[in-house]
């Protein structure tokens, strides 16, 4: 009520601007994470992390901490990491496989489906405590799409199927690139940024700045650093800024976008290509093959995740506090692709995405300096302008070849709404 009430009187999104408080104020932030992390579909990883019965992972979500597990039935479950005793939490490493969860402090013991199966000195509890009603808590909704795994705090509203609308098409891409149409996810880097969520999401739909802001990953210097000097398309600040080769970027209903590179950006070919493309047209034909080998796609699915053809990764961003984020890098072996290929890919996304990489790094070196510098006076704009060739295409989505902000006008089109949906129940 609060936040729609300011909504409403502090006028803080426009359609092509919004106001710079929405990256620093705390009570945002607060609300943020009560009516879209704690409401909508979010992503948590991939099912590929927790692949046999047993395996599990946690995470946390607005410091609420969660564990994924995969059930002897087969099914993934989401459940709440708090002891229904006293709320201990029930597990507190990252990865691993087991067949209970046993509370560190009186050990109640649980299955990975969450149900209490173990209640020391039951005896004493009296003859009326039912442990079948004292399993963990379970979150209302949990289910994969293209193998990413979601989890929503809300038990209603669409269904993941439908809240992916137009973008899930392109999600099918990231698998579908590999040869047994799957994906291995690898463990994730792990990064934090002293800055507000919301400007990765920028930085992830901004063409603006990788010439200025990664010289290193995609300008002169690359350039110079591939033998034939051909390593990147983009030629520096001394082109003219605006040319972006025949890029697509949509933005899709419900925040969701996507944009493709053309030509494909290159980093060099990785070994054993041919091999993959031969591996790979044998279940889908080799015009296919080609053509997804050569898609240089991203998607991005509101509110936290990024996906990437290009090496194979994917990122998660986790709002920690109104300017703490961590974004979480995984880098993916395509299954069926050959060894060599896949490793050289893992190799391109530690060098793209590590602390000591070429382009990320650089990314939250902007993201800290902007969130820095929006607090020398949070009542002024964040420019959202560019674009001079939106249009809507005949699947109603809006879309640009142009350098833009499409995608982060659609991007806080759809924070709005989000923010100012009434509560449901
Ligand atoms: S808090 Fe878990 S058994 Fe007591
Ligand atoms: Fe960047």
């Amino acid at each position: 009520m609060a936040i729609e009430m300011r909504l409403r009187t502090m006028d803080l999104v426009r359609e092509d601007m919004v106001r710079r408080r929405i990256f620093a104020d705390p009570a945002i932030f607060n609300a943020e994470m009560k009516r879209i992390f704690g409401r909508t579909w979010v992503c948590v990883g991939h099912e590929s992390e927790i692949p046999e019965p047993g395996d599990f992972k946690t995470e946390d979500i607005d410091g609420r901490p969660i564990i994924l597990t995969r059930h002897v039935d087969g099914k993934i479950y989401a459940l709440l990491n708090s002891c229904r005793h006293r709320g201990a939490t029930v597990c507190e490493i990252p990865y691993g496989k087991t067949n209970v969860f046993r509370c560190p402090y009186h050990g109640w013991t649980y299955l990975s489906n969450g149900e209490l199966i173990s209640v020391p000195y039951r005896e004493e509890f009296g003859p009326d405590f039912d442990i079948a009603s004292f399993g963990l808590g379970r979150l209302p909704r949990v289910a994969t799409y293209g193998g990413f795994l979601f989890v929503s705090f809300g038990s209603d509203g669409p269904d993941l199927l439908e809240h992916l609308g137009h973008a899930a098409p392109w999600v099918d891409q990231f698998s579908g690139r590999a040869p047994e149409r799957k994906v291995q996810a690898t463990k994730p880097v792990k990064q934090r940024y002293v800055g507000n969520w919301k400007l990765q999401l920028d930085n992830f739909g901004d063409n603006y700045h990788p010439q200025f802001v990664h010289p290193a990953g995609f300008g002169p210097r690359r350039r110079r650093q591939e033998p034939n000097g051909a390593g990147a398309q983009s030629s520096g600040p001394a082109s003219r800024p605006s040319d972006v080769g025949s890029r697509i970027q949509r933005s899709f209903a419900r925040g969701h976008a996507m944009m493709t590179f053309s030509p494909p950006r290159s980093f060099g070919d990785p070994p054993k290509l041919a091999e993959y493309i031969t591996a790979l047209s044998e279940r889908v034909g080799p015009d296919e093959a080609r053509r997804l080998v050569a898609t240089d796609l991203h998607v991005f699915i509101y509110p936290n995740l990024f996906i990437q053809t290009n090496m194979n990764h994917f990122r998660i961003v986790r709002p920690l506090a109104v300017d703490q984020s961590e974004v979480q890098t995984y880098a993916c072996r395509l299954v069926g692709a050959p060894d060599e290929y896949n490793q050289a890919n893992l190799e391109l996304t530690a060098g793209w995405g590590s602390p000591a990489g070429f382009v990320q790094v650089d990314d939250l070196e902007a993201l800290t300096r902007v969130q820095r510098g929006l607090r020398a006076d949070v009542d002024q704009w964040v420019l959202f302008k560019m674009g001079r060739d939106e249009r809507v295409n005949e699947d109603g989505d809006r879309e640009s070849n142009s350098m833009t902000d499409l995608l982060s006008r659609g991007f806080y089109r759809e924070w709005a709404r989000l923010m100012s949906e009434p509560d449901r129940r």
